[in-house]
Formats: C-alpha cells, structure tokens, sequence
C-alpha cells in the first residue's frame, strides 16, 4: 500500500474556505449535517473554534477533518442538550469544571471512505488534542455516532485515553425528525445514538511540550 502523503493543519474555523468540508461532510453524514452539525458549532464555539484537516498532497484534496472548540462556563447541559444532562447522572463528575468552562471538545472526526484503516482518525485526533493543549483543558469531550450500538470510532478513541462516560440516545433527534438534515440511517424515526468520550487532561499539555 502506498504511504500516504499528508498535510495536516489546524485552521481558523470562522476565516477558512469551507466548501471542500462541506463537500466531504455530505458525503459522510448525508445532506444538512454540515449546516446542522457543523456550521451552527462554528458559530456557537466561534471564540475558540479550530479545524483540523489532512489533505493528502499528491492527490491536494481533502481526506479527513475533525472540529474542536472550548464550551464555555456553564457550557455542558446546552452541549448535551435539553433533558439529556443528567444533574445526578455521569456528567456531573464535570460539572465544577464547566463552571469554570475548563472543558474542550472534538467533534466530528470524519475520513473519506478510501483511507480509512490507515490510522487517519488517530492522528486527527491527536492533532485536535494538541490544538485544545493552549486553552489548558481539564477534560476533553468526545461526541461520537453511534448505531445499533456500534460506534465507529469507538475503538479509536480507546486508544486514545478516551472513556465511555454516557449515552444520549437520539442526540440529532431533533434535526432529523425536522428534515433539517437527512441521516443515511434515518428509517421512519431516528436511530442514531451518541456516546460520549471522555478523557481527564493532566499531563496533556507536558506530553505535548515534551513532544515538540
Ligand atoms: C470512524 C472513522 C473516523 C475512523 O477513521 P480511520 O482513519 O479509519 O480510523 P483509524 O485508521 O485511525 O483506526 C483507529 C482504530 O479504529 C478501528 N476502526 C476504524 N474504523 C472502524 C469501524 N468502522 N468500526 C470498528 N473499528 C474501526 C481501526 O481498526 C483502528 O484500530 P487498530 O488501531 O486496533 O487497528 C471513520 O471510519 C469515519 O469517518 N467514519 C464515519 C464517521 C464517523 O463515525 N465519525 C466518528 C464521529 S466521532
């Protein structure tokens, strides 16, 4: 298999040309995930916002991309949306660090179909920590699809650090049953799921520097 040839930065999410993630992001998730899922969290999280993207140079096309951003204080139960953060429940373990809107996010991590299994999404990943490392994170959140209880990036994030910490069942709901944007998955209600990652930082920003 031929190595890959990659570029990968981090970009100003409010200044960068979108349309190529536009492109892949419809492809992936289906029509209207970008402006839902996409665009409506750039404009949330503008303050902080960043994408990271891979663009294989041979080919100068765009291969992989994820979003990450800070919440701000108080920033959880909005982020979880309404009824899903539990005051009692596992997200509570965070709440002292979202008052103090400690908590970074990345979301969205997303390979074109032809690369993936080459270690991509890792790399996204890591490359998406290294970007939240300058706002000083206490904790990193990970939204991630999930289907019939299979969650695709799951393994990933595992190896990443990251734990299962809860379960938002029909997080896109809402989105979906509005025809906002058309899931793939959709049957005649929604059937997708989000678990959320989740990784406490302490030595993130040593291991970091000391990588650098
Ligand atoms: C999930 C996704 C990002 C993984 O990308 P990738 O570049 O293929 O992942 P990697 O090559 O870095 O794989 C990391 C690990 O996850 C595993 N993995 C990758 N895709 C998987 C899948 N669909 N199901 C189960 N495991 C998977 C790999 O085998 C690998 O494990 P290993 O290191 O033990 O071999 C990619 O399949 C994708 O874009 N899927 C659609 C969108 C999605 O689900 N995004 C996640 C939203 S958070």
């Amino acid at each position: 298999m031929r190595p890959l040839n990659l570029h990968i930065e981090a970009i100003d999410a409010v200044r960068a040309d979108l349309a190529e993630i536009a492109d892949v992001s419809r492809r992936q998730f289906g029509h209207g995930y970008f402006e839902t899922g996409i665009l409506e969290r750039l404009e949330l999280y503008r303050s902080t916002a960043r994408l990271v993207v891979a663009h294989e140079q041979s080919r100068g096309t765009l291969v992989g991309f994820c979003l990450t951003y800070m919440l701000p204080e108080d920033g959880l139960a909005t982020f979880l949306r309404a009824g899903s953060g539990d005051e009692q429940g596992p997200a509570s373990i965070l709440r002292k660090r979202d008052k103090a809107g400690t908590i970074g996010v990345i979301q969205t991590i997303c390979v074109v179909e032809s690369l993936r299994g080459r270690g991509l999404a890792r790399t996204l990943g890591q490359e998406a920590e290294r970007e939240l490392v300058r706002y000083q994170p206490s904790d990193i959140l990970v939204p991630a699809w999930s289907l019939a209880s299979s969650t695709p990036s799951g393994k990933m994030l595992d190896g990443l650090g990251y734990s299962k910490l809860l379960t938002v069942s029909k997080y896109w709901g809402d989105e979906c049953d509005e025809g906002r944007f058309r899931c793939p998955c959709r049957t005649s209600e929604c059937v997708c799921d989000m678990v959320l990652y989740w990784k406490l930082v302490q030595q993130l920003g040593a291991s970091y520097a000391a990588a650098s």
